[in-house]
């Protein structure tokens, strides 16, 4: 095996940034099983929304490794210390990502317009009051209002206006966020979808969900 992804114990953390986690370790080895693909499909901008600890990111361009030369790598959280605690992952590991501290991609719709061709993200899914969504702390790391859904709705259209003609977006979701209707959502906006890894854990059960463009829907 001539990749691998990023070893967390490396790099420091911060009480205020989500730790990664099962949803996080899914999340990546979705991406590790769709290696092959993601290879293939050379994409030229690769972005996550929502970096955490930085160790999604960091293990996608890993992952990609020396096939991804010329690759661009963006990502953005809403919480400050995460884009600096994702900095120190990606210098460890000897990659680099732009960063952005921004809600979602706010001030970046022009500029990245179309052309993300892989986007990684995994949301704030958990079901909690209205109240607790986008608050200061480690709380809005979690915090997705009614069904979980309420960042996640507001992530699905940008994601479209953002995706490239043949960008991928893989997202997180939880059985409690009804991932089928989501997949419904963007059903409607052109996309096909396909759940590509499943896990339940003691507390969860988590479903990693993989969109393309569809030019037959
Ligand atoms: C479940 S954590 C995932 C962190 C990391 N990607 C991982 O998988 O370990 C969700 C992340 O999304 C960020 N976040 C929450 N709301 C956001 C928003 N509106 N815009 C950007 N990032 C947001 C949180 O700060 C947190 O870092």
């Amino acid at each position: 095996m001539n990749f691998r992804t990023a070893q967390i114990r490396l790099v420091s953390s911060h009480p205020e940034v989500y730790e990664p986690c099962d949803d996080s370790f899914a999340l990546v080895d979705a991406l590790l099983a769709d290696r092959t693909n993601l290879v293939q499909h050379q994409p030229t901008l690769c972005m996550e929304v929502g970096c955490g600890s930085g160790y999604v990111i960091t293990s996608l361009a890993l992952i990609l490794g020396k096939e991804s030369v010329g690759a661009h790598f963006i990502a953005t959280d809403i919480n400050p210390h995460a884009v600096r605690v994702t900095q120190e992952t990606l210098e460890a590991h000897g990659v680099h990502a732009e960063l952005i501290s921004t809600d979602i991609a706010l001030g970046l719709e022009q500029r990245l317009a179309g052309s993300v061709d892989v986007m990684v993200v995994n949301p704030p899914y958990v079901p909690t009051p209205e109240d607790e969504v986008g608050c200061e702390g480690i709380v809005s790391a979690w915090a997705g209002g009614e069904n979980g859904r309420v960042v996640i709705d507001r992530i699905l259209p940008i994601a479209d206006n953002l995706l490239s003609e043949k960008g991928w977006l893989y997202m997180v979701t939880l059985a409690a966020n009804n991932p089928i209707q989501i997949c419904r959502t963007m059903r409607e906006k052109g996309y096909a979808s396909r759940i590509v890894l499943q896990r339940s854990t003691e507390e969860e059960s988590l479903h990693i969900i993989k969109f393309w463009r569809d030019s037959d829907i």
